[in-house]
């Protein structure tokens, strides 16, 4: 690792300049809900195409204050907003120590169904809580071992999908979120779990708990009736899921894990929803989409002898998904103790923000900032950017990325084999792509029906 450097110096924001960051960046962004989406305020925020504002407002910001952090004071709390990937990078690069994941809001959410996930964990837990979950998902690997299972369990899913789209000619977010848990329970709890929307129904009630964060009340009774369900996979792991590669390397760590991993797939779901969206109104990438796929091939989906495909194309749609729609609004850090910044000493506690809307479409760095571009994730250029983080960067990076990857590419070019069109899909035909998409909102329909 590179030495960090010592970085420019932070600029305290007016009263003026720190309610326009909260009133047009940050407020939109807790109303969305951060830890799971309120769907009238995703509407809403596609209506205001609320990610376009947020990113005028950093980039007048950044360009008067010469690329300094913006330093604002809410009540107690001091945040800094970056708006350079030097500074980026700074932060992910020096993680957990001095700035740690487990800031002060996220602890409040996250605690309130995972209080053990290793994001919210001190450093010293996270010495064997990291691990964990890299060993267990399989960081490193683009295919997990267990992946020609994972692929079956989207394989199942898909089979719902395509019956329920001959049935209805339709496919919306809702319809399409009940299969998409039916895959995420096979593939992290195993094919027993697959139906359990009880268990589903209890995690979602207590991540709209957690969306205000320490404001609401803990639930411990549901909180132990989730773990109980979870456990009742987990100690009994089937072949093929996360939770028997978790419960080999340690079911008592496994069980404090699986929250999160549940809890994120809903992101993955929303990702895919999006590139869907992007596929369904461009034939060009449809069309490369299937040709990588090769769905009339004699193996289909399959690398000879080597399980499931990597499907680099429809990886990079999915990263580009992610890429123009951040579904981690924001990326946060607390420091550890007090850090020298510029000619500034910041105190310990204080609050770093990485606004990912903002640094995903900056146009001064990006040629391609508003483009569908995944080309750029193929060739290298996206992955040389400290500003492009949607999985995050350095030691605290996401571990889940490739199992993500994995599925949701083959979700995706099992779905482009129907040739389904998007609803107001002129919009996504073209580049410019509009700033914010709400993906509660998108409805598909078979080509060729009313
Ligand atoms: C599209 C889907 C996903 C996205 C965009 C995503 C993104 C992220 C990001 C940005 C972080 C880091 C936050 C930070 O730096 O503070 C993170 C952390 C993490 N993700 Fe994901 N994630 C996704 C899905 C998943 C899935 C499905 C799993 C597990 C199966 C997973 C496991 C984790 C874990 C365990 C951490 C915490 C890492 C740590 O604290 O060291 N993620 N993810």
């Amino acid at each position: 690792m590179s030495p960090a450097p010592v970085g420019r110096t932070p600029v305290d924001l007016t009263a003026a300049e720190t309610a326009r960051v909260v009133r047009t960046v940050l407020a939109p962004l807790i109303v969305q809900g951060v830890i799971v989406r309120r769907p009238r305020a995703t509407a809403w925020a596609e209506r205001h195409q609320t990610d376009r504002a947020a990113r005028a407002v950093l980039t007048g910001l950044r360009e008067r204050h010469g690329g300094a952090p913006l330093v604002l004071r809410l009540g107690l709390r001091r945040f800094v907003v970056v708006t350079e990937p030097d500074d980026v990078r700074r932060l992910l690069e020096n993680s957990p120590e001095p700035f740690t994941p487990a800031t002060k809001e996220k602890r409040g959410a996250l605690a309130h169904f995972q209080p053990e996930g290793v994001l919210i964990s001190s450093t010293a837990e996270r010495w064997h809580r990291r691990p964990f979950n890299e060993a267990a998902l399989q960081a490193d690997r683009a295919v997990h071992d267990e992946g020609a299972a994972f692929v079956d369990a989207v394989r199942r899913g898909m089979t719902a999908l395509t019956r329920q789209l001959d049935s209805t000619g339709l496919l919306d977010a809702e319809s399409f979120a009940d299969v998409w848990w039916g895959i995420v329970l096979e593939i992290v709890l195993g094919p027993k779990a697959r139906g359990d929307r009880e268990l589903i129904a209890d995690l979602n009630a207590l991540r709209r708990d957690a969306n205000w964060s320490s404001l609401h009340p803990r639930r411990g009774r549901l909180r132990e009736e989730l773990e109980r369900r979870i456990g009742s996979y987990l100690f009994a792991p089937e072949p093929g899921s996360l939770a028997a590669a978790a419960y080999d390397r340690g079911p008592a760590t496994a069980v404090g894990q699986v929250p999160h991993w549940l809890f994120a797939f809903d992101a993955a779901g929303a990702v895919t929803l999006r590139a869907l969206a992007i596929v369904a109104a461009r034939p060009e990438v449809r069309e490369r989409v299937l040709e990588e796929a090769d769905p009339v091939g004699p193996s289909p989906w399959q690398t000879a002898g080597r399980g499931p495909a990597l499907l680099p194309y429809a990886r990079a749609c999915v990263l580009e998904s992610v890429r123009l729609w951040p579904t981690t609004l924001a990326v946060l850090r607390d420091s550890t103790g007090p850090t020298r910044w510029g000619e500034r000493v910041l105190p310990t506690h204080t609050g770093f923000v990485v606004v990912s809307s903002f640094f995903h479409r900056d146009q001064r760095r990006l040629e391609h900032a508003d483009a569908f571009v995944p080309e750029a994730w193929l060739d290298g250029r996206n992955n040389a950017d400290w500003g492009l983080v949607p999985f995050s960067g350095g030691p605290v990076a996401c571990p889940g990325r490739n199992v993500v990857l994995l599925v949701t590419s083959h979700l995706l070019a099992r779905l482009a084999v129907r040739d389904l069109r998007v609803e107001r899909g002129r919009y996504l035909a073209r580049d410019p792509l509009p700033a914010t998409v709400d993906h509660l909102g998108l409805r598909f329909r078979i080509a060729g029906t009313a």
